[in-house]
């Protein structure tokens, strides 16, 4: 990979090339001595919890690559993440304890965590951290200035360490403390998670081989709109199921009953199955389900998922996001399933999934390692497709104003 011409050698030497148009980050491989080095890895280990475990540990094991390459450097890793949103600081339920223990065990050694995020005891425990050692601090969204992006919150993190990574792609949307004001504080970098993501959802942007294929569903159309409009002109088909099926199928005066639906979308779904008719492919059959007073659509149906499966069996690239149908129902899941199912049968396409509920989908059928990508972000993933800056990747650029000293690579 040669460095690009248009930026100088200087003092940032290397600079990794991504295939998108203008994002360059600057990665950990670039951080030439770790050594004894204070690290602040911002990690994304939003994850489910049930009864006080971990209910799905993927996001933690995307991030053991990252932590190994640090440790390994015998770098002092101090690791910083957000859980769930809570309601006030130290509440206990969205506690990162249970994190704590799996990553320990994914890593079969001790992690101690601090009670809190910044203060007294996190000061005391970063001081006695010795090379190779790892520390996690408590749920950052604790900390009142964390979502504020606030200036004297990402002063006191960046007294914390030396270096500061971000591995956290699926949060990095989010213009908040620990994802962006204290990356301007610190020499940043990239961790190989984020450079991994940024790498696939790029391919979607600027290679994807043509029949291009979008699926979609799940319920929020407005999570989607910005990303159809990107890559609208890329693809050949929009498929469309779940909820936001049932959207688009109501603004076509479909009788809909009690089926789940956004109101407040039927105009844009109207205008969106105009601007793009000769793409989007909507349900032709549904599985219903006897409700009071009438009924709701609950999956797609049995042709249509003919139908879609047709279309997805002699497509080169697919991008899915949203379950098809209730998957939290057995006997609504089929749709999702089937369609899991015929991309996971398609070798020859670069198939990538986004977003919790259809990662967690595909990974009960046991199927993730079938699809060339899946992704750790959901509301992160779309934006990126969206062509939208996202506050967290834009500090990581080539440029950078900090007032540190990191150390970078020229080889
Ligand atoms: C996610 O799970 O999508 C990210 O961790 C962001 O979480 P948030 O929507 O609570 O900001």
């Amino acid at each position: 990979m040669s460095r690009p011409t248009h930026l100088p050698a200087g003092r940032w030497g290397f600079i990794h090339r991504f295939n998108t148009d203008n994002l360059m980050l600057k990665t950990v491989k670039q951080i030439k001595e770790l050594k004894g080095r204070r690290v602040f890895l911002r990690t994304d280990f939003n994850v489910p919890i049930v009864n006080g475990k971990v209910a799905d540990t993927n996001r933690i094991k995307e991030s053991i690559p990252t932590i190994q390459y640090l440790l390994k450097a015998k770098a002092k890793v101090i690791i910083g993440s957000h859980l769930g949103r809570p309601e006030k600081s130290g509440d206990q339920k969205t506690s990162l304890k249970p994190v704590q223990k799996v990553l320990a065990k994914l890593l079969n050694r001790n992690v101690r965590i601090s009670p809190e995020v910044v203060g007294k005891k996190t000061t005391e425990l970063v001081e006695n951290l010795k090379e190779g050692e790892i520390l996690m601090l408590e749920n950052l969204r604790w900390e009142e200035g964390e979502e504020k992006g606030s200036s004297e919150f990402a002063k006191k993190l960046s007294r914390l360490a030396d270096i500061y990574v971000n591995d956290a792609f699926a949060v990095s949307h989010r213009p908040h403390t620990s994802v962006f004001a204290v990356a301007k504080l610190l020499p940043s970098y990239a961790g190989l998670l984020i450079e991994k993501e940024v790498e696939n959802l790029s391919k979607l942007l600027s290679r994807a081989k043509s029949p291009f294929i979008l699926i979609l569903g799940g319920a929020k159309i407005a999570d989607k709109i910005g990303m159809i409009d990107n890559l609208a002109e890329k693809v050949d088909r929009i498929l469309i199921g779940g909820a936001m099926g049932n959207t688009f199928l109501a603004s076509q005066n479909a009788e809909m009953s009690k089926s789940l639906l956004e109101p407040e979308a039927l105009l844009q779904a109207a205008d969106y199955l105009q601007k793009y008719q000769d793409k989007i492919k909507l349900p032709v059959d549904s599985v219903k389900k006897e409700v009071e007073g009438g009924f709701s659509l609950m999956d797609i149906g049995p042709v249509t998922v003919k139908n879609y499966s047709k279309i997805i069996s002699g497509a080169k690239t697919v991008f899915w996001n949203g379950n098809l149908g209730y998957t939290e129902e057995k006997e609504y899941a089929k749709g999702t399933e089937e369609i899991a199912k015929t991309i996971s049968k398609n070798r020859g396409c670069f198939s990538v999934v986004a977003g919790g509920d259809t990662v967690s989908a595909i990974d009960k059928l046991n199927l993730k390692s079938k699809f060339s990508f899946v992704s750790t972000g959901g509301g992160a993933a779309l934006e990126f497709l969206a062509g939208t800056e996202l506050p967290g990747l834009k500090v990581l650029e080539g440029k950078n104003n900090h007032t540190g000293s990191g150390i970078i690579s020229t080889s």
